[in-house]
């Protein structure tokens, strides 16, 4: 059966490159490779190039001259759908927890560079930004705009319908996809759902496992379900998934998202000391340091084949971070 056919613009460089690391193989004693997503090319990289391909798509198809969306003061998220607005010629608005700072760095930097226009909610906490979102959706709409809403890291159906095509992507370029594992940061649950439903439309045996960066598991497993179902649906692919493809670990979160633990910034040294690739604080370390332990541990079994999405968030690297957060907290 055929997926339907999306809106799409083109916004990434794909595919992205499917390298073998084995370096840090020998070290782990599993069959590892890295999907590059951290190189997907529009500003700096990263997972959000692929949902936005789709979600500007649509954006484009109702006629929108404006997009809106959310995130962290650091989200990957924000400064990738910025770049997508200046790209396209639509203007961008976004509105980030927390306040204002005098100097700007990382994505925020970029966020300006980028020329969009970003609005603080002034509080840290997430649930005010929807109605922040829906007054400034209103407001342009009154001036004459026809602004566009991008949810919360791109992780609706149709931002979600673009790790199926990755998955797609994965078969094409690779002589044997047939990955044990994946393992990849998991965050609003788009990317989770989009892989889990792409692995189960194309008839993978490939496990796929999140490892979540700030959620509880119970949560996200069931975000990451219903996202999933509702993504199939959208796509017009047809795959069941049980319960048991949802695989979720929360142990490697820490205090918090975006602090860094010792065992992330372990991650990240290891991948940056043996293979040259570097990670970010907030997702890919994290993830990172749970592939690490799931691999030390025999959860992931020795001599697996095992596919690192690594999904970039590398500006964020650049921002006022402290890796040894974890060893003093
Ligand atoms: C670098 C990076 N990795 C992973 C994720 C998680 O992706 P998702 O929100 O689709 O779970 C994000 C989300 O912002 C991200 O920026």
């Amino acid at each position: 059966m055929q997926m339907k056919h999306l809106p799409r613009v083109k916004l990434a460089m794909l595919p992205t490159a499917l390298e073998e690391v084995p370096r840090l193989s020998r070290e782990l004693g599993v069959a590892l490779s890295v999907k590059r997503d951290d190189n997907t090319g529009l500003a700096l990289g990263g997972n959000k190039a692929r949902k936005l391909e789709y979600l500007v798509g649509e954006a484009l198809e109702l006629g929108a001259d404006a997009l809106i969306t959310t995130g962290a003061p650091q989200s990957n998220h924000c400064r990738m759908t910025a770049a997508a607005a200046a790209k396209m010629g639509l203007a961008c608005h976004l509105v980030l927890r927390g306040k204002d700072v005098p100097v700007k760095q990382g994505n925020l930097l970029l966020d300006e560079l980028l020329g969009a226009k970003v609005h603080f909610l002034g509080s840290g906490d997430a649930s005010l930004a929807p109605a922040r979102m829906q007054a400034l959706m209103e407001e342009l709409t009154a001036r004459g705009a026809r602004p566009y809403l991008v949810p919360l890291g791109g992780s609706s159906p149709v931002g979600a319908v673009a790790y199926i095509t990755a998955i797609e992507e994965l078969l094409a370029t690779s002589a044997s996809p047939n990955f044990d594992y994946i393992v990849h940061a998991s965050g609003s649950a788009g990317t989770q759902a989009g892989l889990v439903a792409g692995v189960k439309y194309f008839g993978l045996p490939t496990r796929v496992i999140g490892i979540s960066v700030s959620r509880p598991a119970p949560w996200l497993r069931g975000a990451v379900m219903e996202l999933c179902r509702e993504t199939l649906t959208h796509a017009g692919a047809e795959a069941q998934v049980f319960d048991d493809d949802i695989i979720v670990y929360d142990e490697y979160v820490g205090k918090g998202y975006g602090l860094p633990t010792q065992a992330s910034t372990a991650a990240l040294e290891l991948f940056a000391r043996r293979e040259g690739i570097i990670l970010d604080p907030v997702y890919t370390a994290k993830a990172a340091a749970g592939l690490i332990d799931l691999v030390q541990s025999g959860v992931i079994p020795a001599l697996s084949r095992v596919l690192f999405w690594h999904t970039g968030g590398i500006p964020a690297l650049f921002a006022d971070v402290d890796l040894h957060w974890g060893e003093k907290a």
